[in-house]
């Protein structure tokens, strides 16, 4: 098997897994506990903390444990919301983000909201004027993820910042496939919240966070919970916390990238010398693109058969998008982007880890050249 689906999750790393075991061992004791074995729990969550906050260049205080991404999005948005709501109750989404963030926006619609959610271009990036014209005096958030996790685009946080300045309108991006990519430090400093997830920078499933900014005044938007300052209830997963800071610390930015860019070109260069298959790639300006990310389609080759037919000849990427019983939906980004249903249809997601190689980028390139050799085969 050739694993293409990184962005999806990541394996865990051995190193971040025995220390998953041995806080599992050693630091068993509920951290709320007020005895000993409670209290060396509680010391270790603060370290994790700390540590985490070291990386991230924010204040410790503002990181709350949560079990990944998804509630750490649903944290987020709802908390900004309703921290605001006396100001206003307009939100704005790009119309790119991931499905926890739509899911939270409808919640908040339901609950009288009114929601925006602005487009991207054509090279995959949030459209400014849009954004800017989407902002009235009732606006109180805006929510845009770093980097899209389905093409890879690195969204301008500063230049979204720079139309929020003055205006008080709260900044939530979600970091999930950033995180351990881009310099975290620097994004950080931007915005007001932000979200990040352990399983995409290997370490184990099941936990991430959610930072913050204290000087936003952002209160939880449920009411006596007793843990992680009151934005999360329920006992602290802390094997899964030690393993997820030890993840962080682990990260080397750079060298990842500059495996990937090597990886990305390969892969290009020998698609390309096979004219037997045309292809598309949905993405940014390579400034404003992180390599490990591949949104395309083989034209002519609908994206769910060749996922499967990929994964009957051993190599396992994605659709990106959310299969439904019976119904392939198309692509969120795409469809931000103004693509059409066959665009959506056809595409699917390449995405590349710490162990590929570009052996496996050839495997890939020759098993999608005689997949797309069969389909036309088959329609002829
Ligand atoms: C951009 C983005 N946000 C959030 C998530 C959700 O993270 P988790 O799986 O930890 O809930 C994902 C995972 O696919 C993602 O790609």
């Amino acid at each position: 098997m050739v694993y293409f689906d990184y962005a999806a999750t990541t394996p865990v790393d051995p190193e971040c897994l025995k220390i998953y075991a041995q806080v599992s061992e050693d630091y068993w004791g509920n951290t709320s506990s007020l005895h000993d074995t409670g209290g060396k729990a509680q010391l270790l969550l603060e370290n994790c903390r700390k540590r985490l906050g070291g990386a991230l260049g924010v204040p410790p205080q503002g990181i709350s444990f949560t079990s990944g991404g998804t509630e750490g999005n649903h944290l987020a948005l709802l908390s900004l919301a309703f921290s605001y709501k006396r100001k206003g109750r307009h939100i704005i989404i790009s119309g790119a983000e991931h499905s926890s963030l739509h899911s939270a926006a409808a919640f908040l619609e339901r609950e009288g909201f009114m929601i925006t959610k602005v487009p991207f271009t054509s090279e995959g990036l949030i459209d400014l004027n849009a954004l800017e014209e989407a902002i009235t005096d009732q606006t109180t958030v805006v929510s845009v993820s770093h980097v899209n996790g389905e093409i890879g685009s690195i969204q301008p946080l500063h230049d979204i910042k720079k139309l929020l300045h003055a205006k008080d309108i709260l900044f939530h991006s979600d970091m999930v496939q950033s995180f351990g990519k881009l310099d975290s430090k620097e994004a950080a400093s931007i915005v007001d919240s932000l979200t990040i997830s352990s399983h995409k920078i290997y370490g184990p499933k099941g936990v991430g966070a959610v930072y913050f900014h204290p000087r936003s005044d952002i209160r939880p938007y449920m009411p006596h919970q007793t843990h992680e300052h009151g934005f999360r209830g329920g006992t602290v997963n802390l094997p899964g916390i030690a393993g997820l800071t030890a993840a962080a610390l682990k990260v080397k930015a750079q060298d990842e990238l500059d495996h990937y860019a090597g990886l990305r070109n390969h892969f290009f260069k020998v698609l390309e010398s096979s004219s037997e298959t045309p292809f598309t790639v949905y993405g940014a300006p390579d400034a404003r693109q992180l390599p490990h990310i591949i949104g395309m389609r083989i034209n002519g080759v609908e994206g769910q058969w060749l996922m499967l037919e990929c994964n009957r000849r051993g190599i396992h990427l994605s659709t990106g998008s959310a299969c439904q019983t019976g119904k392939h939906s198309i692509s969120k980004t795409l469809g931000a982007m103004g693509l059409g249903e066959r665009a959506g249809k056809e595409f699917v997601r390449i995405s590349l880890g710490r162990d590929t190689t570009r052996g496996h980028i050839e495997q890939l390139a020759e098993v999608l050249s005689q997949i797309r050799h069969d389909s036309v085969h088959l329609l002829t």
